[in-house]
């Protein structure tokens, strides 16, 4: 089964929350022609989820977080659970990405215990995999990719969507893009590892794997034309309206 397209904006920590409210309308009165056929899924700052899902709730486009806390609740001064996303209006949240894993020392096992919390409370895991460019280098990269989808997948039952994004970290803007054949491999590596670990009709009716990295709308379609690829992960491009309404445009011609 063919699953539908996935386009994540993800604002990280650049913009207060008035703008991102701004930019949310903005994309929601630009963007919700295209969202029928591709969804759309933006992720601001935990402040600014309450007044972008302002706009979003009357729309199709879709609330996503950008982390979340690895224990349900309790006391975790400064922590956000998955049931304050879920209770703020997001349906996703991104989980175990390298700014976190690399600058915060989020571990696998965090990232495994984010994920199972998640998916207790509603919000569906966008799980980011994927290698540093010595990794890469030293010939460890399909290692890595595998060490960490294995581990943030313990205990999943699968049954529950799920969006696996391989995002090779010296593929991040400034760096990358990383080159679409470069790519196939690695999506053809977690698919498989996918249909080891869940029944096949799991895997293709609840796993989507896209891609992240420099993405933009020069490079998208390339992405997306790739076999198994379902969707896009975009930082930089995501944080101005024209850059990203040029990707979902290319996104919707990639399903036509
Ligand atoms: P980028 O960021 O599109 O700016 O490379 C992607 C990401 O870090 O998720």
């Amino acid at each position: 089964m063919k699953q539908k397209t996935i386009i994540i904006a993800n604002w990280k920590m650049n913009f207060e929350p008035n703008i991102e409210a701004g930019l949310a309308e903005k994309f929601v009165s630009g963007l919700t022609r295209l969202a029928n056929d591709v969804e759309i899924v933006l992720c601001p700052s935990h402040v600014g989820l309450h007044q972008v899902n302002q706009f979003i709730k009357k729309s199709n486009l879709v609330l996503g977080a950008q982390n979340m806390s690895w224990v349900r609740q309790g006391a975790f001064t400064g922590e956000i659970s998955a049931e304050m996303l879920d209770d703020v209006g997001a349906k996703y949240c991104i989980i175990g990405h390298s700014d976190r894993r690399i600058k915060l020392g989020e571990t696998d096992k965090m990232v495994n215990q984010k994920v199972l919390c998640a998916l207790v409370d509603d919000v569906l895991p966008i799980i980011c995999v994927g290698e540093t460019y010595n990794e890469r280098s030293e010939g460890k990269k399909e290692i890595v990719v595998q060490r960490q989808l294995e581990a943030a997948l313990k205990n999943v039952s699968g049954q529950k969507p799920i969006v696996i994004t391989y995002e090779p970290v010296w593929a991040i803007s400034p760096g990358g893009p990383a080159m679409p054949d470069d790519i196939q491999p690695m999506i053809e590596l977690i698919y498989q590892s996918l249909i080891d670990y869940f029944p096949l009709e799991l895997v293709e009716e609840n796993f989507r794997i896209i891609y992240g990295g420099s993405v933009d709308g020069s490079n998208v379609s390339g992405f997306l034309e790739l076999d198994k690829v379902s969707g896009a992960l975009v930082g930089a491009a995501s944080l101005s309206y024209d850059k990203f309404k040029t990707i979902i445009e290319q996104a919707k011609k990639n399903t036509c």
